[in-house]
């Protein structure tokens, strides 16, 4: 009896966090959207008014969007069919999609910040693609070596990672007074946004992870 409460309590606690998983994602889904059609997508008209003060880093911007454009649709799609553990093999190719997207978005990313300025922002966008290349070489590694849990784990944080470009644009967009008060300028604001656009998801993802490990919701790995 007792075990049956402890199975169908565990039963009901997986199909809830799945619930969870799945509506978070279609937030996801639709913020990002809503991100590559109204900043990625008008580089491609290639208007110089548009491009502004990037015009002359044009080429390895678009380079750079066109790998972040990748990353962001095959990782959306990486943890949909990761999550359903359906169409297996389509994740691994999208999976493969993502890796060839996140490598292309990187090197476009640190050669755009050769020329950022001020310096603090340049130096929170070269801690922001480091931390892309770490999470996604783990979440790689993990999976050659067949740590399959580990794997997802690293793909969320890789992920959120992925996210931060879309997250510095909410948090811009919806919280301009929020912004402009963490710093002194726009500019020293977009550093210290840039910071908190995937520190904040990460430790948030950590603080519920080790919760559920804490409380018996999911078994210590
Ligand atoms: C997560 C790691 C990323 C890093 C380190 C990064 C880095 C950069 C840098 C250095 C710039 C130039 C900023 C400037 O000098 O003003 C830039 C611009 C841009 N990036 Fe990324 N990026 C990342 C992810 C992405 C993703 C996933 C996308 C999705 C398409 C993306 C889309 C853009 C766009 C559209 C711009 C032009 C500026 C804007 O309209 O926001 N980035 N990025």
């Amino acid at each position: 009896m007792a075990s049956s409460a402890t199975l169908s309590g565990g039963t009901s606690g997986k199909s809830s966090s799945r619930v969870i998983s799945i509506g978070l994602l279609v937030v996801a889904s639709v913020v990002a959207a809503r991100f590559l059609i109204h900043y990625a997508a008008p580089y491609f008209r290639w208007d110089p008014k548009y491009f502004d003060y990037l015009w002359p880093h044009r080429v390895r911007l678009i380079v750079h969007i066109c790998g972040g454009i990748v990353a962001l649709v095959c990782g959306t799609l990486q943890l949909w069919t990761g999550l359903r553990q359906k169409a297996m093999t389509f994740h691994r190719w999208t999976g493969r999609i993502y890796l060839v997207g996140v490598a292309v978005g990187i090197t476009g990313a640190l050669l755009m910040t050769l020329s950022t300025t001020p310096k603090a922002f340049g130096v929170a966008l070269r801690g922001l693609a480091t931390a892309w290349l770490v999470t996604t070489l783990i979440a790689w590694a993990a999976i050659l070596r067949g740590r399959v849990p580990m794997h997802k784990e690293w793909m969320v944080r890789s992920y959120l990672v992925t996210f931060a470009f879309v997250t510095f644009r909410v948090i811009t967009d919806n919280l301009p007074g929020f912004a402009a008060r963490l710093g002194s300028s726009a500019d020293d604001a977009a550093a210290n946004v840039t910071w908190l656009s995937w520190i904040v998801p990460l430790a948030v993802y950590e603080v519920i992870r080790q919760s559920r490990r804490l409380f018996g919701a999911e078994p210590n790995s």
